[in-house]
């Protein structure tokens, strides 16, 4: 066999791993065996990749290539061991932003080596796209990174004229696109990806709040063209497919999470929404009051109800309550109480978030019950336990069409017997609007983190 044919053959099993990874990845039971598929793939790519003659027969540059990994590898390893689990979005943003950083600069590379008279219009436009989305999601990533990370306003930035600005630059970015096509220039390509860098800020500035997570999907997708371009560029199969897969699907992701959020995608990317808070954020609003109630209280609520739903959020990631979670659920089931877990599909702050906390506390599968699955229950439910939601059962995505979040699916826990909401305060979630539910008189709070009122409800529970 040659060697070209045996580098076909490995560079085809790389990508059926890289395929098998994305089935295994979509379901919690087979998304270990998934990651393995998709590790060994991209192991055995690189690594046939490096024993290729025109890889390893310039020893100078396989010295910066291997100081280069060495660098990656003693960064991303402690990164992605250490990282709490409700900081993922933002790790995300800014590895999959140096990626997208990457395919723009091996497209402006290869368009520096190439011979400039023999240079076909394909190839410029491949490497174009590549510069272009690739310097984008660099600096669009960046910009998500720092406002997950809180460096900066978390909220969209807008100023006046902003839309100018974009369109401005938009147009900018086009016109030295097509210059550089035409005159196959290597300086103008630098300008584009510098002009690009300044679109990718811009872009993303006036994006905020619960968009982000959304935003971060979309520039994964767009880190994915860029390294498919890059492989049109490279001649990479192996490239073209994997950009590919990742191109299709972040698209596809950015696609669900919008739907599940009740928004198009145009609107996400340019209504500037959450820039106005629109809940007091106080003990509590207005002239309305709440009723607290004590562990005790709610213990006996629970352990002699037929039926408990428990409505997993953001703050019980915070918290790291799944474990707590699952200890109450167990209690109660030993009392004879049924109890199902209702996961809201952009509940907590990434996809299936609440799902990979729940599965790693070993909650039963069979007791998790997606929003369309839940909802039809809530109406035979005694008490709706929310831990650490907001936005996700908040009835205004219903009933109030002024609402920024009108029009989200929702869990429908005010259709219970009971509700119950486990959190610090009365300070909004994510969209930061109010949620009437908390003034309900079929509602009762318990202050305190997720994780001790859950433990205290456990105690109760025992001696109810
Ligand atoms: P949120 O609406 O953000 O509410 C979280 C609640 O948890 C807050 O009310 C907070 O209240 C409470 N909390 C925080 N830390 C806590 C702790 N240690 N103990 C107890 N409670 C705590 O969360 P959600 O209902 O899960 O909604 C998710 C939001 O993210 C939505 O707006 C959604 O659109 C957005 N989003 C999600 C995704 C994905 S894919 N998941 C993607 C894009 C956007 P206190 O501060 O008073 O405790």
């Amino acid at each position: 066999m040659s060697r070209g044919t045996a580098t076909d053959l490995v560079y085809l099993v790389a990508i059926v791993g890289f395929i098998l990874a994305l089935k295994g990845l979509s379901s919690p039971k087979h998304a270990r065996a998934g990651n393995l598929a998709g590790a060994v793939g991209m192991l055995l790519a690189v690594g046939w990749t490096f024993s290729l003659p025109s890889v390893h027969g310039d020893s100078g540059d396989l010295i910066l290539m291997l100081v280069a990994m060495a660098i990656g590898i003693a960064i991303a390893i402690p990164a992605a061991r250490l990282v709490k689990m409700t900081a993922m979005p933002q790790m995300v943003a800014i590895f999959n932003g140096v990626g997208g950083g990457a395919a723009a600069l091996v497209s402006v590379t290869e368009f520096i080596a190439l011979p400039s008279k023999t240079i076909a219009v394909y190839k410029i436009v491949e490497v174009l796209f590549g510069v272009l989305v690739g310097s984008v999601s660099l600096s669009g990533s960046a910009i998500a990174f720092a406002k997950l990370q809180e460096i900066m306003t978390g909220r969209p930035i807008t100023y006046p004229a902003q839309q100018v600005v974009n369109a401005v630059v938009g147009a900018g970015v086009l016109g030295l696109a097509v210059a550089t096509l035409v005159t196959a220039s290597t300086p103008l390509l630098v300008i584009l990806l510098a002009l690009s860098l300044v679109l990718g800020v811009i872009f993303v500035l006036p994006i905020g709040g619960a968009d982000v997570p959304v935003l971060i999907s979309l520039l994964n997708s767009f880190t994915g063209l860029a390294v498919a371009a890059s492989g049109f560029t490279l001649n990479s199969d192996l490239l073209i497919v994997a950009g590919t897969l990742v191109g299709a699907s972040g698209m596809l992701l950015t696609r669900m999470m919008s739907q599940a959020m009740g928004r198009s995608l145009p609107n996400i990317l340019f209504s500037a929404f959450g820039s106005v808070v629109t809940a007091s954020g106080s003990e509590v609003s207005g002239d309305r009051s709440v009723r607290s109630g004590t562990p005790d209280d709610i213990g006996v609520l629970l352990a002699y109800a037929r039926k408990v739903a428990i409505v997993p959020g953001y703050g019980l990631a915070v918290a790291q309550a799944q474990h707590t979670a699952r200890e109450l659920a167990e209690a109660l089931a030993d009392r004879g109480v049924e109890v199902y877990y209702a996961i809201h599909p952009v509940a907590g702050r990434m996809p299936g978030h609440m799902n990979v906390l729940l599965a790693e506390a070993n909650v039963p599968y069979d007791q998790l019950k997606e929003m369309d699955e839940a909802n039809p229950e809530m109406q035979t439910t005694d008490v709706a336990l929310v831990v650490g939601a907001n936005d996700v059962v908040n009835p205004a995505a219903k009933n109030s069409p002024g609402s920024p979040i009108y029009g989200m699916p929702i869990i429908n826990v005010e259709q219970a017997g009971n509700v119950v909401f486990l959190k610090r305060s009365m300070r909004p979630g994510f969209a930061g609007i109010d949620n009437d539910l908390l003034y309900d008189p079929k509602t009762t709070l318990l202050f305190g983190d997720a994780k001790e009122s859950l433990s205290k409800l456990v105690s109760a529970v025992a001696s109810a």
